[in-house]
């Protein structure tokens, strides 16, 4: 910070004094009351204008932002994202969120003068990679705190375990520099006992063990860790957590465990395992353990060896999205292709069966407008013929039906699909005369 910031600050701060002692002394005094203690009006022009507003080279993640347009020498009451408390006028509510401020938040910033806060939201800045102080543990009263997407980075201070009485903590999509060490976290779960949802998407806790999360306040009901690095095993009765309603803990590709256990907690309505580690185990028991699941998330997820066709009676009772790509390969699956697998509406793009023990026909139910570009049932015991309703696959570049005991004539129809490139079909018994396509690649 240059010589000439401050002096702009120096003057700003005589120029609010100047205008700020007459409106006190006016003769309408107390119709005119300001709410606002002026040295808290100050702190957050201050605040303020330590910042510039111009727009980042980091990009703000949020549209449209908001220009922050607070007029000196009003009532800081009134002021756009500023609430008060209406008896005392102590400012305890800041929400900023998506307000376009860029640069460094120093520690000495006037913003940790505003003791009286209870719920500060920064997110959607650009902080320009500042550590989030330890002064953010001088706000005791704090029971919000968001700072969702604002480009920190460093540790978070171990002082975060002070605010103990937070009932929402936010410090995901952060700068991947954003890291929670294992100390911190321990201090935080054990002392945040009013703790409802906790999103640390981003932050690094690869050297947080999974079975400290036990630990967190049990009246967590939202919390969201995906993308933090996490390793080791989760203990199983993590799922059993009664007040836990919504867990992601996608992206943890060195996290383990087992999913779902015996005695489900009754409360999971919304639950992302993506991309982990952890094993999915679908038996009957287990699914009718899923009855408050609303969504559910398991892109590339490690299914162990089951019966597919329970995935059919699973998206009975929840919203099971599966993503564009559901890849369920070399996972052992037997019984029919259920055909809840086979409404394809949901903009899936890409089918992966193959190298599993399916039985019976393939489902004809390939409604129009679907998006699958790549099909693959090879190397399955699959029966009866292509079905007919893969001419509304438009989008197809890929079909592989290698390997399977298909008895039908040759498919010369596949002919007018569009985009297919490539055509497995060896194996299988078909018949009929060959009239393939001459420019697309056949591989009988
Ligand atoms: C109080 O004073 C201000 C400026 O001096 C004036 O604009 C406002 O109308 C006055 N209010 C009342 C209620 O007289
Ligand atoms: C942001 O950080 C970079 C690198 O440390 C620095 O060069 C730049 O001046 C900072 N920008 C602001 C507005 O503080
Ligand atoms: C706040 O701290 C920063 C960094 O230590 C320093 O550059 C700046 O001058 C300080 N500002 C004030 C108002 O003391
Ligand atoms: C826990 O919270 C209390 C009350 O805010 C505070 O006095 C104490 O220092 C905190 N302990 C830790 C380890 O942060
Ligand atoms: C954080 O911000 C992102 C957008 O940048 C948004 O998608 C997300 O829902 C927000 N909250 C959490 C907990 O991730
Ligand atoms: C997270 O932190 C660990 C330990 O400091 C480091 O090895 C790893 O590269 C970090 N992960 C990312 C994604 O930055
Ligand atoms: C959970 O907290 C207890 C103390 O209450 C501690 O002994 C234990 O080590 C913690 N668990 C983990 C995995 O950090
Ligand atoms: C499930 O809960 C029942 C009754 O609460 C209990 O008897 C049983 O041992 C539990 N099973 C497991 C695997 O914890
Ligand atoms: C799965 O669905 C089939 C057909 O709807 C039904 O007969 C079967 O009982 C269901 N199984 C479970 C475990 O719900
Ligand atoms: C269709 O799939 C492509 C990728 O294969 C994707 O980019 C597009 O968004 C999808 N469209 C719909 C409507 O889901
Ligand atoms: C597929 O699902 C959609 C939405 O649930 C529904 O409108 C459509 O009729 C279904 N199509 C088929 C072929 O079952």
């Amino acid at each position: 910070m240059g010589p000439s910031f401050l002096l702009a600050q120096f003057l700003c701060l005589l120029f609010f004094h100047s205008h700020s002692q007459p409106a006190h002394s006016s003769s309408n005094f107390s119709s005119s009351v300001q709410l606002c203690p002026g040295d808290q009006s100050l702190a957050l022009l201050q605040f303020k204008n330590s910042f510039s507003m111009s727009s980042s080279p980091y990009g703000f993640s949020c549209y449209p932002p908001k220009k922050v347009l607070w007029k000196e020498g009003t009532d800081c009451c009134s002021w756009d994202g500023v609430t008060c408390n209406m008896q005392t006028g102590h400012v305890i509510g800041l929400d900023l969120g998506c307000s376009m401020l860029y640069g460094t938040l120093h520690s000495n910033s006037t913003l940790f003068s505003l003791h009286h806060l209870q719920k500060l939201d920064l997110s959607h800045n650009d902080f320009n990679r500042s550590v989030i102080s330890s002064s953010f543990g001088q706000f005791l009263h704090l029971t919000h705190l968001n700072l969702n997407s604002s480009n920190f980075a460093g540790q978070v201070p171990p002082e975060i375990s002070h605010l103990s009485r937070l009932v929402s903590l936010d410090l995901s999509s952060n700068s991947e520099e954003l890291m929670l060490e294992p100390i911190s976290f321990n201090k935080l779960a054990h002392n945040l006992t009013q703790l409802r949802e906790l999103y640390l998407g981003v932050v690094n806790m690869s050297m947080v063990v999974p079975s400290s999360l036990m630990n967190l306040s049990s009246s967590l009901s939202s919390l969201r860790l995906w993308y933090c690095g996490l390793q080791g095993e989760l203990p199983d009765n993590f799922f059993r957590r009664s007040n836990l309603q919504s867990l992601d803990l996608s992206s943890n590709r060195e996290l383990t465990g087992s999913f779902p256990p015996y005695n489900l907690s009754n409360a999971i309505s919304h639950l992302d395992l993506s991309l982990t580690r952890i094993s999915i185990h679908l038996e009957p028991h287990s699914i009718s353990q899923l009855k408050s699941v609303e969504v559910m998330y398991l892109i590339g997820c490690n299914f162990v060896g089951s019966n597919l066709g329970l995935l059919g009676n699973l998206t009975q009772l929840i919203e099971l999205r599966l993503a564009e790509i559901l890849d369920l390969s070399n996972n052992g699956f037997s019984g029919f292709i259920p055909q809840c697998l086979g409404n394809f509406s949901d903009g899936l793009s890409v089918l992966h069966l193959g190298a599993n023990n399916l039985h019976g026909n393939i489902p004809s139910i390939y409604s129009e407008g679907n998006n699958l570009s790549y099909l693959n049932f090879n190397g399955n015991q699959l029966k009866g013929v292509i079905p007919p309703s893969i001419i509304n696959c438009v989008n197809l570049e890929f079909l592989d039906l290698g390997n399977n005991m298909i008895d039908d004539t040759f498919p010369s129809f596949l002919e007018t699909l569009p985009q297919l490139e490539v055509v497995v079909l060896r194996s299988n018994k078909l018949h009929g005369s060959l009239k393939g396509p001459t420019d697309q690649g056949l591989f009988f």
